[in-house]
């Protein structure tokens, strides 16, 4: 999977994707990820990138040509025709913003199935419309708060995308039954030592009876997501669980 980054600041974008799980599976080659300075395609001299916003008001609005070019070379170097095709599917062109839908791990689910993903990075008081109508699929929020720039939301959605492309995390379970995969929380974890300042790690998980502990998990997953989000039972996909029908609740 390829994801490409479009911002004013790649350096930090690079920084913190090149930093732990995802730095490694850029390294083992299984993710790539190139962020590109839109700066680099301003055909000023002075590569300004933003200017005052028609009508008036405060703050700068970024301008169409540099992101329009910044996309069109992304665009042309990965082998997708003018009208942003490559046999048969479209670039995904996400920008990130506060106005777009939500992300959710169904929306990481599903961006991790494309082979490229190209990202859009606002700043200032925002982009020009105009290349936002041209160029961009998808527009993508996440939450409800404003961020000084997109930088850390593309961050999020390249950490939470590459976790799910096979062979990312060394263990491919943890993927399947970690928070939200099944719908539920994750159930507690522990480790040694066996008792801490008097407290001990609950029985049933030293019994070494691997089918006790699995059936514990997933009564304790339970039992948190209806303590802490009782909304996500309600929109649980319920066919993506292997223990349903065998355990009573
Ligand atoms: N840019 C500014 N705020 C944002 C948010 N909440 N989500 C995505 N991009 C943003």
């Amino acid at each position: 999977m390829n994801i490409e980054i479009m911002t004013l600041f790649p350096e930090m974008v690079m920084n913190g994707v090149n930093t732990s799980i995802t730095g490694r599976a850029i390294k083992n080659g299984l993710l790539s990820v190139n962020a590109t300075n839109i700066r680099d395609f301003s055909l000023s001299k002075h590569g300004q990138v933003d200017d005052y916003p028609y009508g008036g008001g405060a703050g700068m609005v970024m301008q169409p040509e540099p992101i329009d070019r910044c996309y069109q070379s992304i665009r042309e170097r990965l082998g997708y025709d003018e009208n942003g095709y490559k046999d048969g599917k479209r670039l995904p062109c996400i920008y990130m913003s506060p106005q777009g839908r939500t992300f959710t791990q169904s929306v990481a689910k599903e961006l991790a199935n494309k082979e490229d993903i190209v990202i859009l990075c606002g700043h200032y008081e925002g982009v020009d419309q105009r290349i936002l109508d041209m160029i961009v699929t998808d527009e993508i929020s996440i939450g409800d708060y404003v961020l000084t720039g997109g930088e850390l939301a593309a961050m999020v959605i390249t950490d939470a995308v590459s976790r799910l492309v096979p062979g990312v995390l060394n263990n491919d379970d943890s993927a399947v039954y970690e928070s939200f995969h099944s719908g539920l929380l994750e159930y507690p974890q522990y480790t040694r030592p066996a008792e801490y300042k008097g407290v001990k790690v609950p029985e049933v998980i030293l019994s070494g009876d691997h089918k006790k502990v699995e059936e514990w998990r997933y009564i304790e997953s339970l039992k948190r997501t209806k303590e802490k989000r009782p909304d996500l039972l309600k929109n649980r996909e319920e066919n993506d669980n292997a223990w349903e029908g065998s355990i009573k609740y």
